[in-house]
């Protein structure tokens, strides 16, 4: 019998309309000053200023940081760092996706423990106390709002650094299905194919655990139950919010198990040819899963999530990830040529290590072959 331990996950508000709660969730946890990190879109999309009334309301002060930047490296973290170190802050909330929540999360290393960034490369490395923080994605997809981890790019080498510690989880994440129809379609079909590679690669990974394994399975169940509608750009609320809670129990089961080879292999994608997340790991993702079936332990789960679905599990894949008619790899401009890089990058990312069936940087060549070779 394995050993094994859970980690914490956030306490979850979720539902239509909860973002009135968020002057609650930040009372709950002592605040009385937030700093409020978000983008200049999401500001625009109205959701700002809704929660600034309702954090007001509550008798609580707010300073909003707006110039979070996609993919934040080190410097955008120290940036909002600045903005905020005079400030009476006592309390977090990230506000918008991934890039919100890693800029609050990362601000918060070096608010409360100084240094920069890549100081705190790996996990656990923080010494002193941090601040509440309250995670309120507005896509369903990077499951960021249920992890303890910042991924922020190293200044120069854009290396993406996983930043983890127990005391930087959320203390709470409002999940308002609401905030997520206002996001760009684009956004919402890549979002979604990241959120549906997290449940499937968490499923089957060598550091899953019968709870991990839980979260996995009910955020594919909710996925699943989705991203159809959302892909086809026919999603109701309901949709959204199953998007929304099966995302973030994504990100619960990836906190306490791991990913797989479709994140090693994605990557290498997005560094060298600016290919976005979702859309880099879901040109990966049915290849690696047909790899996979060469192990029993992720056959059986496979077996076990296309009962869920009464449909052949990687031909849903498929399907799915066709709705969003995403260039190919060669549309990416990826050549035979590029591959042996390509695989000695893929074959060095942590993620791949816990993958169902090993891959030495051979194989990760081979797999990089078929997909190009359609
Ligand atoms: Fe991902």
């Amino acid at each position: 019998m394995h050993t094994f331990q859970t980690r914490s996950t956030p306490r979850l508000v979720s539902g239509p309309g909860v973002l009135g709660q968020l002057g609650e969730c930040v009372g709950s946890v002592g605040g009385t000053h937030v700093l409020l990190v978000t983008d200049a879109g999401i500001v625009k999309a109205g959701h700002v200023g809704h929660a600034v009334g309702v954090l007001e309301e509550a008798g609580i002060s707010v300073t909003i940081y707006d110039r979070t930047h996609e993919n934040p490296a080190e410097a955008d973290i120290e940036a909002c760092r600045q903005f905020a170190e005079d400030l009476p802050v006592d309390c977090l909330v990230g506000f918008g996706g991934g890039s919100s929540m890693d800029t609050a999360k990362g601000c918060n290393f070096l608010l409360s423990n100084g240094g920069r960034m890549s100081d705190y490369k790996g996990y656990g490395l923080a010494k002193k106390a941090m601040l509440p923080f309250i995670a309120v994605p507005t896509t369903a997809g990077t499951g960021s709002e249920c992890q303890s981890y910042a991924v922020v790019s190293r200044d120069g080498s854009h290396e993406k650094m996983a930043c983890g510690d127990p005391k930087a989880l959320a203390k709470v994440a409002l999940l308002d299905p609401e905030l997520t129809v206002s996001q760009p379609l684009k956004v919402a079909w890549l979002t979604a194919l990241d959120a549906l590679s997290h449940a499937l690669e968490a499923a089957v990974c060598t550091r899953k655990n019968p709870v991990s394994a839980l979260y996995a399975k009910e955020a594919f169940r909710r996925i699943a139950s989705g991203i159809e509608m959302v892909l086809q750009d026919a999603a109701l609320l309901e949709h959204r919010a199953s998007m929304q809670l099966g995302a973030a129990l994504a990100g619960m089961a990836i906190e306490n198990s791991m990913l797989g080879a479709a994140h090693a292999m994605a990557n290498p994608l997005t560094a060298k040819y600016d290919v976005v997340h979702g859309h880099a790991v879901a040109l990966m993702l049915p290849e690696v899963m047909r790899w996979n079936r060469e192990e029993r332990s992720a056959v059986a789960v496979y077996l076990e999530l296309a009962a869920m679905i009464q449909e052949p599990l990687i031909e849903w894949v498929e399907h799915v990830i066709g709705l969003a008619k995403l260039p190919d790899l060669a549309g990416c401009g990826v050549t035979r040529e590029a591959i042996p890089e390509l695989a000695a990058s893929a074959a060095t990312q942590w993620t791949g290590q816990f993958n169902p069936r090993r891959l030495t940087e051979e194989d990760f060549g081979g797999l990089y072959e078929r997909v190009l070779g359609g």
